[in-house]
């Protein structure tokens, strides 16, 4: 297709100018889970909406409740897409481990040719949403016009759960409905290897609040009488896991389904082991259920997870307090059909179960989004694996993640969309963490990707 080949060229031509652009907006501090960055967010989307009017997009900034939204539609024929991405990011701390500025990206040279992009969101999910934006601008220089009808969603709650997204999904179905989703925010299988995701985790975040006497207490004074709400929390929490790792919450692994063997067996074909996993991480010794490999427990099995716990005296020095109260935040991966409230509803049933007659709990409600799972024959995402396999030297697999992007549920139930799940990420970015990084090798040929894959669905 001599069409495509000049997008592809035209896409390597402006690689340096894509960079600055991707750079520009690495460097606005969208941080969504911190009050104090609330005018980042909004520069984040106000940035977005100028680019993609830049390349013939009628796009806007959206408020909602929380961080704003970005829409923006082009004309087109053939299929009608929903791109989606989020310009939020992770808070940075802690600060004293990056060795770069965290919002001053920069292009590190790996040696051997390998180069990557230094910065929070570098990843996740700036770097990724703009290789669409790219390959869009790259069809607008050469054609005047993109390959299908494009709508693109961007927004900045995404990181904390996005609270204002199904409203806006809501009041706005009949704007965004369109045949399906395309969702780049997942990862590589490694760095030849491309990988289309048709399973991801979902979620169940809650808030714990322990509380115990009136007030802070002399443990040597009250020390042996009074109830410690550490201690309490921390045997409620203790007590989530049995000793083979299984998860002991009455009815919690209602809706989990074993996983067919055949897809076991392709799944251990990708030679993915403990040792591989654990050693890039300083560890060695699978936790989690016994008898289960590392693929089927991230992918495959649900999880509780103690996510932050705090009580007491934690400052320099030492205090012989009994606080008042103790709290944790916990977070539950989930599979297959497990609903996230029931989930919600099962925890705060087993901590009561644990809470002395005379202390009390509070629990906090943070959002929750059921797992997904889309069928490995469909069309599109035969499609977009062909696409995917000429770009790459590997051919593209067809993988789980466990993470989770709750859009992709409400996607599926509010507007009826299967969504592509296609992703340049690699293991080892570091997202969330310090350092976060996306290989300039993702950020190019994710751009060319994605031309071959609209080029794919406009003749679907
Ligand atoms: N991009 C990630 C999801 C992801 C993680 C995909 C790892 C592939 C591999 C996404 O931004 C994310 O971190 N989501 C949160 C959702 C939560 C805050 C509601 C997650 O999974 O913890
Ligand atoms: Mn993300």
């Amino acid at each position: 297709m001599p069409e495509l080949d000049a997008v592809l060229s035209k896409i390597d031509s402006n690689l340096d100018q894509s960079i600055e652009n991707l750079f520009a907006l690495l460097r606005i501090k969208s941080i969504s889970t911190d009050p104090g960055y609330k005018s980042d967010c909004r520069k984040a989307a106000e940035w977005l909406a100028a680019d993609l009017q830049s390349i013939g997009f009628d796009a806007t900034v959206r408020d909602t409740g929380g961080h704003p939204m970005v829409v923006g539609h082009h004309q087109g024929d053939g299929p009608h897409v929903l791109f989606y991405g989020h310009y939020d990011v992770q808070p940075v701390d802690p600060i004293e481990l990056w060795e770069t500025d965290p919002f001053e990206p920069g292009l590190v040279d790996m040696g051997g040719g390998r180069k990557v992009i230094a910065a929070r969101g570098a990843c996740d999910d700036k770097g990724q949403l703009m290789t669409f934006v790219e390959a869009c601008r790259a069809y607008k220089a050469v054609l005047g016009t993109l390959p299908c009808r494009v709508t693109i969603l961007f927004e900045g709650e995404e990181e904390t759960g996005s609270p204002s997204l199904k409203p806006f999904l809501e009041a706005n179905a009949g704007e965004l409905k369109a045949d399906f989703a395309l969702v780049c925010d997942t990862n590589m299988w490694d760095r030849q290897t491309p990988a289309i995701s048709a399973g991801l985790r979902g979620l169940t975040e809650e808030e714990i609040i322990v509380k115990a006497a009136n007030r802070d207490l002399h443990s040597g004074y009250y020390g042996g009488v009074a109830a410690n709400p550490i201690h309490i929390l921390a045997k409620a929490l203790a007590d989530l896991h049995d000793a083979d790792g299984s998860i002991t919450i009455p009815g919690f692994y209602d809706g989990v389904e074993e996983t067919p063997p055949d897809v076991l067996a392709t799944w251990d074909g990708l030679g993915r082991t403990a040792q591989s996993v654990l050693g890039e991480i300083g560890l060695s010794v699978p936790s989690g259920e016994k008898g289960r490999s590392v693929l089927e427990l991230t992918w495959a099995r649900p999880t509780a997870e103690v996510n932050g716990i705090h009580g007491g005296y934690t400052g320099t020095g030492f205090k012989t307090v009994i606080p008042a109260q103790a709290s944790a935040k916990v977070s539950f991966r989930l599979v297959h059909s497990q609903d996230p409230e029931k989930i919600r509803a099962g925890f705060r049933a087993f901590v009561k179960e644990r809470i002395p007659g005379d202390c009390s709990v509070e629990f906090i409600n943070h959002g929750g989004s059921p797992a997904i799972q889309l069928p490995y024959d469909s069309p599109l995402l035969q499609t977009a694996r062909k696409a995917l396999n000429d770009e790459w030297p590997k051919p593209a697999v067809m993988i789980a993640m466990g993470g989770s992007i709750p859009i992709v549920g409400d996607f599926q139930s509010l507007l009826g969309m299967d969504s592509l799940l296609a992703g340049f990420g690699l293991a080892d970015d570091r997202i969330h963490s310090p350092n976060e990084k996306y290989e300039l090798s993702s950020f190019h040929k994710g751009q060319r990707s994605w031309a071959r894959i609209l080029a794919a669905i406009s003749q679907q």
